[in-house]
């Protein structure tokens, strides 16, 4: 939904303190040194220097965060990327089961990383989720059980900018009041989704409602829950490099320099890490730091892949191709490179509420940015989606005579819904109409089989690597999104659209055979940008080689662990910031009880 505006607002003013630009004011008696002040490692960064014996630097490739708009106002979430000042702009291999598209992969490269650009959907996944990875990597300290009181410890359930009542909205039981991270129900009512809700009480049995879909059972449909407080985006720059935390005197985040390499003792036995190399660009002076105790990657699942190939890490084959000398041989470094595939459906409504006077209308649009900037409220405090839904295929679906079933355990789903009230797509040829009301309801693969990988294309930290999520390569995938497509279209004729939904709009509407429909799957799957799995968790069972350990070491050195997205053995039925946040916070235990 491209829309373009500037609001004239104090809210964005923001105060941080130690936040250093020039290399030469660093220190050089670090403890620990943590690549990139993302998502995961802005928490470890708070959470190690608590303490105030311990000194940290962050090293962020990218840019800081505060002051802008299209990373601050929720509702232009989809503004923050691609192709930013703020952005990472990778692409895509041409993907050959979608008709040989290739899409951009976007990730922030700012403080806050892509906590920075994403739409802020909160989700924790599974129960299901947690045990699996405890159950691979044989460490009950990833269990559900054990990983729900981080979840609590980070968040603080914040009031909706509405301030409307919640109760019966979530289940307060399940969540945390005093962390770092605000968390909020939606904070502007509309049409759309009181409907989705009634759809779960009068209508279909399968459409069953949530009260939390972030309780460990996630199955149904109910409220969303966002990284938003009150009128603005919570990233993890906002939430755990807040002014009080920023101040510490311990704690040093270095901007616009990105590490090129980590360094290793030779000397004898293990390789050790013992400091990273940094640089503004291809050019500019290469500046060491080096720390007592640990590095720490937080790169992501593409950048950190990318460090520990150039530094030596990796498939021996493709560092032999670019002459990088190998430290160690780690064979899954970039493989297993898993992705959300998701479908964007347009149905034409009868709704003249509908967002998409804000793209269609000039005044509409000023009225609502007038509301926020003025009062805190109206659709602009709000994510793409106020309502969220996961869903199994049946058991007894022939798909599983021909396929294992994918989903991580039975109380998780195959796949998601999530409902617009916009017309909104990231495909560049589905464009708006220039008029008419619109639901968008997403399909998302939340459990994909299909397995892709990152690969190196040069030797130059500063080119890209190549990046291949290898969409729908699986056909079970395929006969996922199909069925997941007739749901679809299910939910949307149940009593309570009746007269609201007029149907398919013509983008969507070549879709009355299954092969018509897969067709449509083919040429309109996009990626929701959840990569994960790329330097996977060791496991215990055979044919389960990892490239760190259960407590995120890197497999064959000392001293350097990795903490983002890319550890995770199997994908999150959901969007992954929740997880990765909770993996940081325990990633962060486990290092503090290492050293003390
Ligand atoms: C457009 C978009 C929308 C999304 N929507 C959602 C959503 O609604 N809900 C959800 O749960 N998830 C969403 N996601 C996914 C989610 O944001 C990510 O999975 C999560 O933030 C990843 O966290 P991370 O710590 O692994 O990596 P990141 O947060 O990406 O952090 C990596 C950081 O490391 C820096 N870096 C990388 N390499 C280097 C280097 N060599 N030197 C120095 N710094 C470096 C980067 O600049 C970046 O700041 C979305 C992602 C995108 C891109
Ligand atoms: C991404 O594109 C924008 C706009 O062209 C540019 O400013 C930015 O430097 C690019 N980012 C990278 C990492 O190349
Ligand atoms: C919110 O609604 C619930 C249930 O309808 C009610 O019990 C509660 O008192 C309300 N809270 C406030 C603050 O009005
Ligand atoms: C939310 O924002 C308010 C106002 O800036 C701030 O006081 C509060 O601490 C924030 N909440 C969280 C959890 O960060
Ligand atoms: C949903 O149901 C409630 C309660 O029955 C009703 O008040 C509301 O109007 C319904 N919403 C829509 C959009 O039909
Ligand atoms: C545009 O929006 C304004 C403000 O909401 C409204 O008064 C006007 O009727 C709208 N115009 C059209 C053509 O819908
Ligand atoms: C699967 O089971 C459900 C309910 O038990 C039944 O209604 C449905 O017809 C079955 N489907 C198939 C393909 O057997």
């Amino acid at each position: 939904m491209p829309m373009r505006f500037v609001l004239i607002s104090t809210l964005l003013a923001c105060v941080y303190a130690i936040i250093i630009t020039d290399p030469t004011k660093i220190a050089t008696d670090y403890d620990f040194v943590i690549v990139g002040g993302g998502t995961a490692g802005n928490v470890v960064a708070n959470r190690l220097s608590e303490n105030s014996n311990w000194k940290i630097l962050v090293v962020e490739a990218g840019i800081n965060n505060a002051g802008i708009e299209d990373v601050s106002v929720p509702f232009l979430g989809p503004d923050a990327s691609p192709n930013k000042p703020w952005t990472w702009n990778y692409t895509t291999v041409p993907q050959k089961a979608l008709n040989s598209r290739s899409m951009a992969y976007q990730r922030g490269k700012l403080l806050g990383g892509s906590s920075s650009i994403n739409f802020m959907i909160y989700t924790r996944g599974s129960s299901d989720y947690w045990d699996a990875i405890a159950k691979w990597s044989g460490d009950p300290g990833w269990s559900w059980i054990s990983m729900l009181p981080y979840f609590k410890k980070l968040e603080t359930i914040t009031p909706p900018a509405d301030h409307h009542n919640t109760t019966g909205q979530f289940n307060p039981l399940v969540h945390g009041f005093s962390g770092p991270l605000s968390v909020s129900l939606s904070g502007f009512a509309s049409e759309l989704s009181s409907r989705v809700i009634n759809t779960t009480f009068v209508d279909h049995a399968d459409f069953k409602f949530n009260l939390d879909v972030n309780s460990g059972d996630q199955l149904g449909v109910g409220w969303l829950q966002a990284s938003i407080n009150d009128t603005v985006r919570a990233s993890s720059a906002v939430a755990y490099l807040a002014p009080q935390f920023i101040s510490r005197p311990n704690l040093h985040v270095l901007i616009q320099q990105q590490v090129t390499k980590v360094l290793f003792s030779t000397s004898h036995g293990t390789p050790a890490a013992i400091g990273v190399t940094f640089s503004a660009g291809p050019g500019a002076p290469t500046f060491t730091v080096k720390p007592s105790k640990e590095v720490i990657l937080c790169g992501g699942a593409i950048g950190s892949v990318q460090l520990l190939m150039l530094s030596g890490i990796g498939p021996p084959a493709q560092l032999n191709a670019f002459n990088i000398p190998l430290v160690v041989s780690s064979t899954q470094v970039g493989q297993n490179l898993i992705d959300h595939p998701a479908v964007f459906n347009h149905f034409s409504v009868n709704a003249p509420q509908s967002l998409d006077q804000l793209r269609e209308n000039a005044t509409a649009l000023e009225v609502a940015e007038e509301e926020y900037a003025d009062e805190g409220e109206g659709p602009l405090v709000d994510t793409v989606s106020d309502t969220i839904g996961f869903f199994r295929v049946p058991s007894n679906n022939s798909l599983f005579q021909q396929f294992p079933d994918s989903s991580v355990g039975p109380k998780s789903a195959h796949y998601e819904f999530l409902w617009s009230d916009i017309w909104a797509s990231f495909l560049p040829t589905a464009i708006a109409p220039p008029t008419g009301d619109f639901v968008t309801l997403t399909q998302v693969l939340v459990a994909p089989a299909s397995r892709g990988s990152i690969v190196l294309n040069s030797p130059s930290a500063f080119e890209f690597p190549l990046i291949d999520p290898g969409f729908l390569t699986s056909d079970y995938d395929v006969t996922l999104h199909l069925l997941a497509f007739k749901s679809a279209k299910q939910f949307m004729s149940e009593k309570s659209w009746k007269g609201f939904n007029l149907g398919l709009a013509p983008d969507s509407a070549n879709t009355n055979t299954d092969a018509e429909i897969i067709q449509y799957i083919r040429n309109n799957a996009v990626t929701l940008w959840h990569p994960t799995g790329t330097n996977r968790m060791q496991g215990v069972g055979a044919n389960e080689d990892g490239v760190v350990t259960n407590e995120l070491l890197v497999k064959g050195v000392d001293k350097l662990r990795v903490v983002d997205a890319s550890v995770f053995p199997f994908i999150v039925p959901g969007h992954t910031e929740a997880t990765v946040y909770a993996l940081a916070e325990r990633s962060a235990d486990i290092i503090k009880t290492a050293w003390a």
